[in-house]
């Protein structure tokens, strides 16, 4: 129940089931089954109502329902903490587990339902195959380090590595990549999308320490061709947010970004911008402008950076490619300058950074190198050498930030307002 408005002899009741942001009026009079509990009818409260649908002649509506019968299901006391009045994203997220119910953030996680939906028939139209990469890993697949350790060793009982679960030092997967490019390798194009985890200690409004990766890897594709794909599927997941104009959509352009609808409908309509990492520094040297962290050939792109070259300079989605080596993992393909590897990033206005990919080292001892140069130790990647070893082949793959993709086309603006239940440093609630 949203909301409820008694006349003399009947009642004005709101309902709403979730399935979309419209109510359901209902029209009950008095003396009908079930009117004698109206007045625990209220904003909250859990109704059936049966009924029969008539064409509607209030406006805003097509259809209205005159009930022949009521029944409290569930009531919903006065500190129903959703009362008709705006609250904030804050306090919403300490109620985490009521705030689906409000208009906003049930067209959020609509649209979160119909994104995912998306992505599988993305890759379903290019027959990619779909696989279920670990979620328990022992290999730190981006080598930051920054992994959620998973052991049932007693915490007070210190015990080698050895005497844990399996045997060895385990964690939660970073990315889905390594295991995905066994799979490309046998099966052409594929792609994962499930759950990822970084224990990286960013409290920003674009860092979760649990959220979901698309993830493809194409066997016989190049950096170009992979590039391609990142632009493609940005772009059919732009235009499967557009389809929910007049529907959920509007709820975002009307109450969160006003320039959601027109930026959207820019961004499916054009090309991106491609820009070496080379160059992408040359511009913001050149720029005149006074960043808060420095920009030299060698360092990473800030957020700041990544924000100037996509809102400022290029208006427009741009895709970063061909960084230096020693600023990327050990699995990207080196380039023939000897110093810089094929990686991509994807940016976007008012996000930054929702792509992250490249072409992979094919090369054997190449990759051999890297381990040495990356302080891995080989052994433990045996499995993913012998990728190389046995018919190796030229391929490629990217990693699309889900919830950042979600953040893109709702315009919100904190990634733990597009994420059921976010999991952030100090946060770990329901
Ligand atoms: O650039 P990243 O780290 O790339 C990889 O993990 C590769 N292994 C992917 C691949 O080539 N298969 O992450 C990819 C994307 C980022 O561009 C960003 O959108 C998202 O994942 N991402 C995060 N989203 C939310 N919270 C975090 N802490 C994120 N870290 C990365």
């Amino acid at each position: 129940m949203r909301t409820r408005r008694d006349s003399k002899a009947f009642s004005f009741l709101e309902l709403n089931d979730g399935s979309c942001l419209g109510n359901l009026q209902i029209i009950a009079d008095e003396g009908i089954p079930g009117y004698e509990s109206i007045a625990k009818m209220a904003t909250g409260a859990s109704v059936r109502v049966r009924g029969e649908l008539v064409a509607s002649p209030a406006a805003g509506q097509s259809w209205e329902m005159r009930a022949t019968e009521l029944r409290l299901l569930g009531e919903a006391p006065d500190d129903y903490p959703l009362q008709k009045k705006g609250h904030s994203a804050e306090f919403l997220r300490s109620i985490a587990h009521l705030r689906p119910r409000t208009n906003l953030y049930g067209a959020v996680f609509r649209m979160r339902s119909r994104m995912a939906h998306a992505v599988h028939e993305f890759f379903k139209q290019r027959d990619f195959i779909y696989v279920h990469t670990p979620i328990i890993t022992a290999s730190d697949c981006e080598g930051a380090g920054e992994m959620f350790r998973v052991t049932t060793l007693d915490e007070k009982k210190p015990a080698p590595p050895e005497e844990d679960f399996f045997g060895k030092r385990a964690y939660l997967t970073v990315s889905g990549q390594l295991e995905g490019e066994a799979f490309a390798c046998a099966l052409s194009n594929i792609y994962t999308f499930g759950p990822t985890f970084r224990a990286e200690n960013s409290n920003t409004s674009r860092h979760a320490a649990e959220f979901w990766m698309i993830e493809p890897e194409m066997a016989f594709c190049d950096l170009e061709g992979d590039m391609d794909l990142a632009e493609e599927l940005v772009k059919h997941l732009v235009k499967e947010a557009l389809a929910e104009a007049g529907g959920d959509l509007d709820i975002f352009t009307k109450f969160v970004d006003k320039k959601l609808l027109e930026r959207l409908e820019f961004v499916a309509s054009r090309p991106f911008e491609r820009v070496t990492y080379t160059d992408a520094v040359e511009l913001l040297r050149g720029s005149g402008e006074k960043f808060t962290y420095p920009v030299e050939y060698g360092l990473n792109l800030q957020s700041e950076h990544e924000r100037w070259l996509t809102e400022i300079h290029f208006k427009k989605p741009v895709t970063v490619f061909n960084y230096p080596k020693e600023i990327k993992p050990f699995y990207m393909r080196l380039n023939d300058d000897g110093r810089t590897v094929t990686a991509m990033d994807v940016l976007v206005p008012g996000i930054g950074e929702i792509v992250g990919g490249s072409q992979r080292e094919e090369r054997l001892d190449v990759l051999l190198d890297n381990f040495r140069t990356h302080g891995l130790d080989a052994e433990t990647y045996g499995w993913y050498s012998d990728l190389r070893k046995y018919g190796s082949v030229p391929h490629a793959g990217f990693g699309l930030g889900f919830e950042r993709m979600l953040m893109f086309v709702t315009g919100m603006a904190n990634i733990r307002d597009v994420i059921p239940f976010a999991r952030t440093p100090g946060h770990c609630e329901f």
